[in-house]
C-alpha cells in the first residue's frame, strides 16, 4: 500500500487528486505543526509527505523516514526543506509556484498602500470614536504612493507582478537581483537595475521578493537601514529572516526609516515585542500573502498532484531537485 501523510490540516477537497489512484492519504486534522521528533515518528511509514513551511524537513527527518520518496511543500518557498539532503537521499521535493504569484503581489501592494496611507491607524482612530471632524492632524498624514520610487529586492515571478502593479501608480521601479533581466525585458516591464546600495538610497519603498538563502539572510540589517532615506518604508512579504527584525525595530524607533509593512517574521508565529509596540506607520499581518480562498485551493491541489505523480512514477510538475528525476520513474525502496 502506497501511503501519503498530510502533516497539517489543508483543504480536504485537494485530496480528490488521489481519487482512483489507490494511494491512501492520512490528513492530520490540526493547524499546529508537530514538534520535530513527533513529525519524524508520525511520518516514518509513509511514501509521500504533503507539508507546510512550518514543518522542518532536514537530514535527520529524512533518515527517520526510509520509505519517503516525495515531499510536497504547500508553498512556493522551500527554505524549510534541506533540498541537498533530500537529493542525496533520492527524495523528490516539490513546491507551488505561479498559482500564488498574483495573490502575493496584491498583498505586497496592500501592505505598501496600508503603510503609506496609515490605514490601520485610521481604522483604529475611527473605531475609538475620535472621528469627530473631517480634518486630521498633520502628524497623522500619510505619504504619496503615486509617482514614488519603488525598489524591488528580488525580481522573480512575484517581484515582476509587483512591478506591473506599480506601473498603474506611475511609480519609478528599480530592482536588484542576483540575476539581471535582458534589457528587452527590463524595458517591457519598465524596471531599472541598480546595485543594492543604490536601491536602498533611492527608494521611497523597498519591497522584498527574494527567496531566503545564505546570501539573503539578514541582508536588511542596521547598515542597510542606515543607507535608506529617513522617509523610506520597508515592505516584506517574502521571508522574515531576510530582515534583521531587532535592527528593524530599532531603526523604526529611532527614525532611521519611517515605516514597515510586514507579512513575515523571523520566528513565526512569534513577532518581536519591540515591533508590536510600534503602531505608527507599522503594519503587521499574519503571513497572508497567498491567503485567498482560490489561491490556497490551487496550492493544495498542486501539492497533491505533485505527490500523486511522483508516487505514480511520473515526473511531478513542480520538481525542485531535478537530480532525482530518473529515480522517480523507478518506484520502490529508496537506495
Ligand atoms: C508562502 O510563504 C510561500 O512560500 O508560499
Ligand atoms: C476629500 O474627500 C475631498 O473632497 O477633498
Amino acid at each position: 500500500m502506497t501511503r501519503v501523510l498530510v502533516s497539517q490540516e489543508i483543504l480536504e477537497e485537494a485530496l480528490e487528486e488521489f481519487d482512483g489512484t489507490g494511494i491512501e492519504v492520512d490528513l492530520r486534522r490540526d493547524h499546529r505543526p508537530l514538534p520535530a521528533a513527533e513529525l519524524r515518528a508520525a511520518a516514518a511509514d509513509y511514501d509521500g509527505l504533503i507539508c507546510l513551511l512550518t514543518d522542518r524537513i532536514d537530514a535527520e527527518f529524512l533518515a527517520a523516514c526510509p520509505r519517503l520518496r516525495v515531499v510536497a511543500n504547500v508553498a512556493v518557498g522551500f527554505d524549510n526543506i534541506d533540498v541537498a539532503a533530500a537529493t542525496r537521499a533520492g527524495v523528490a521535493v516539490t513546491n507551488t509556484p505561479r498559482v500564488l504569484t498574483d495573490a502575493t503581489a496584491d498583498l505586497a501592494f496592500t501592505l505598501l498602500l496600508s503603510t503609506a496611507r496609515r490605514v490601520p491607524e485610521g481604522d483604529a482612530f475611527l473605531r475609538a470614536g475620535k472621528y469627530t471632524h473631517w480634518r486630521i492632524k498633520q502628524e497623522q498624514m500619510g505619504v504619496d504612493v503615486f509617482g514614488a520610487t519603488l525598489g524591488l529586492f528580488g525580481l522573480g515571478q512575484i517581484g515582476r507582478a509587483v512591478a506591473r502593479r506599480a506601473r498603474g501608480f506611475d511609480m519609478t521601479v528599480l530592482y536588484h537581483d542576483v540575476q539581471r533581466l535582458p534589457a528587452e525585458d527590463e524595458r517591457t516591464l519598465g524596471v531599472t537595475y541598480v546595485e543594492f546600495d543604490e536601491l536602498l538610497a533611492r527608494s521611497d519603498f523597498v519591497s522584498v521578493h527574494s527567496p531566503l538563502t545564505d546570501s539573503t539572510r539578514h541582508r536588511f540589517d542596521a547598515a542597510a537601514f542606515a543607507k535608506m532615506k529617513p522617509s523610506a518604508m520597508l515592505i516584506n512579504t517574502a521571508r522574515g529572516p531576510i530582515v534583521d527584525e531587532a535592527a528593524l525595530a530599532a531603526a523604526l524607533r529611532d527614525g532611521v526609516i519611517a515605516g514597515a509593512g510586514l507579512d513575515v517574521f523571523e520566528r513565526e508565529p512569534e513577532v518581536d515585542p519591540q515591533l508590536l509596540q510600534l503602531r505608527e506607520r507599522v503594519v503587521l499581518l499574519p503571513h497572508l500573502g497567498s491567503a485567498t480562498g482560490t489561491t490556497r485551493r490551487e496550492m493544495c491541489r498542486m501539492a497533491a498532484r505533485n505527490v500523486r505523480d511522483a508516487l505514480s512514477g511520473k515526473r511531478p510538475e513542480n520538481l525542485v531537485n531535478p537530480e532525482v528525476a530518473d529515480r522517480i520513474a523507478a518506484p520502490g525502496e529508496r537506495p
